[in-house]
Formats: structure tokens, C-alpha cells, sequence
């Protein structure tokens, strides 16, 4: 099947204080390159450091590559304005769900801000697609005029869940999303991540330190060292047979 995703040669640095008058260029992404199928889901991962979240957050258009190209569809992903503003096919889920979502707004209010900014729809489309999305990741249509604090923390990764979907994206980046939900909540937030995926073709970017997780839900690992991409290979053949000592080193913590 043909790449939803492409990347190649992402390469990332910040600036960063070097004493008190200079500054320094610190590298923290090098030359990444990985393609990504419809329903498929590479992991990511690598030592605390590794440079992973910020290719999450380069690849959703939280921030910006110094060079490289992102493909998605086929198509290059420009630098323009758009493409910070989150109007964008990759979407990224955050840690906690709590903090990301404003208390004073109901979850219809709340996605109706990414329809309303995003599309062209109309109200009564709106409302439509919110509820359908509301029922797709396993919530009720009537939680629609709840506000974030009337729902439990499984309910909110859901929230976050529909938040993520509601613009129809290709590819879903999960940076550490199932980390703080305890084991149950985990559980349920996992199937329900795999039957989406089944039934809607979405691929996942996946960004976590469990490895279980990793094998359970991952087609490809690619593993990062310092920026650098050291291994990338079929999950399988990475667990039994790890070439990189970051992946022997992680294997054995
Ligand atoms: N906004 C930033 N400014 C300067 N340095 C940053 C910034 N964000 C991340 N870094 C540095 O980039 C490196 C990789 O960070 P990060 O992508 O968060 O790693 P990981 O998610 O793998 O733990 C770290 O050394 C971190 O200090
Ligand atoms: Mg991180």
C-alpha cells in the first residue's frame, strides 16, 4: 500500500543559551527519514532526550523543521502560516487530556472550535459530525453539553480522542497519550485505538516508554539515539533480534 506518510531528512535544532551573552545550536533532530502505511502504526522510541517528541510535534505542525521534506498523501507539507495553525491532517494527542481541554467550555463547544475554524460546514453539519465523532470513539451524543470536569479520566482520553478525530486526519500521532491512564483505563483506551484503526484505515505515530505497548500495537519500531535514527525495522524482528545498543539498552531496563 502506497505511504500516508512520508519523511525524509527532517533535521531540527534549537538555539539554546550558551553562558550569558552567546548562543548555541543544539541538534536534536538528524536526518530522519520513515514512510508509513494506511493502517499501520510505527513506534517511536528512544532514551528520555532522544529528540521524539519534538519530531511529534514537528510532524503535527507544532513547530517547524529546519530542512526535510513531510508527505502526506502524497503531498508536500508546506512552511506556510497554515501549517502551524493546526488545521493539519496529523494530529497530535497530548499527555493530559485535564489540561488541554478549557474547563469553562463544553466537548460540543470545544469541537465545534476546531469545525468552525477548520471547515465550511454548516451548524446543523457541525452538530452532526460532533455526535457521530462523540459515538465513534465510544462516548454518548449527550455528552455534547457536558463540560471536561463531569467526565472520568478514560472519558477524557475519549474527549481527547474525538478532539484528535474530528478533522478526519490520516495520521495520528500519540506522544506518551496512554502513559498516565492507569492499566484498565489503558486497556480500553488501546482496543478502542486498534478497532478505529481497523475500521477507518488511520495510522498511528506511536510515542511511549511501554514497551508492551509497543509490541502489542506497533507494525515498525524505529529507535532514536541523540536525534539519530540507530534502528528501524519490523517490531518483531527488533525485539527478538535488536541491532542498536539503544534498543539493547532499553530491552534490558
Ligand atoms: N524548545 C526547545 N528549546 C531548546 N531545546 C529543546 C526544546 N525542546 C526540546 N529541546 C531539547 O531537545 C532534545 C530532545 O527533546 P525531546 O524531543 O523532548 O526528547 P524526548 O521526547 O525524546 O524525551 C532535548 O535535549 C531537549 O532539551
Ligand atoms: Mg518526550
Amino acid at each position: 500500500m502506497q505511504p500516508v506518510l512520508k519523511v525524509q531528512s527532517l533535521n531540527k535544532s534549537y538555539s539554546a543559551r550558551a553562558g550569558l551573552l552567546k548562543r548555541k545550536s543544539i541538534k536534536v533532530l538528524k536526518d530522519i527519514s520513515f514512510a508509513l502505511a494506511p493502517y499501520q502504526t510505527i513506534a517511536i522510541i528512544g532514551e528520555t532526550g532522544a529528540g521524539k517528541s519534538t519530531l511529534a510535534k514537528v510532524l503535527a505542525g507544532a513547530d517547524i523543521a529546519d530542512s526535510g521534506q513531510i508527505i502526506l498523501n502524497g503531498q508536500t507539507i508546506e512552511d506556510d502560516g497554515e501549517r502551524v495553525s493546526g488545521c493539519r491532517t496529523i494530529r497530535l494527542i497530548f499527555q493530559d487530556p485535564t489540561r488541554s481541554l478549557n474547563p469553562g467550555l463544553t466537548i460540543g463547544d470545544i469541537l465545534d472550535d476546531c469545525l468552525q475554524f477548520n471547515t465550511e460546514l454548516t451548524e446543523e453539519q457541525r452538530e452532526k459530525k460532533i455526535r457521530a465523532t462523540l459515538t465513534l470513539v465510544g462516548l454518548l451524543s449527550e455528552h455534547f453539553d457536558y463540560y471536561p470536569h463531569m467526565f472520568s479520566g478514560g472519558q477524557l482520553q475519549r474527549v481527547a480522542l474525538a478532539r484528535a478525530l474530528i478533522l478526519d486526519p490520516k495520521v495520528l500521532v500519540l506522544d506518551e497519550a496512554l502513559s498516565s491512564l492507569d492499566p484498565s483505563v489503558r486497556a480500553q483506551t488501546v482496543n478502542l485505538l486498534l478497532e478505529l484503526q481497523e475500521a477507518t484505515g488511520l495510522a498511528y505515530v506511536l510515542i511511549t516508554h511501554h514497551l508492551s505497548l509497543v509490541r502489542h500495537m506497533s507494525d515498525e519500531i524505529l529507535v532514536l539515539n541523540r536525534g539519530r535514527v540507530v534502528e528501524y525495522g519490523p517490531t518483531e524482528e527488533v525485539f527478538t533480534k535488536p541491532k542498536s545498543k539503544s534498543m539493547q539498552r532499553l530491552l534490558s531496563a
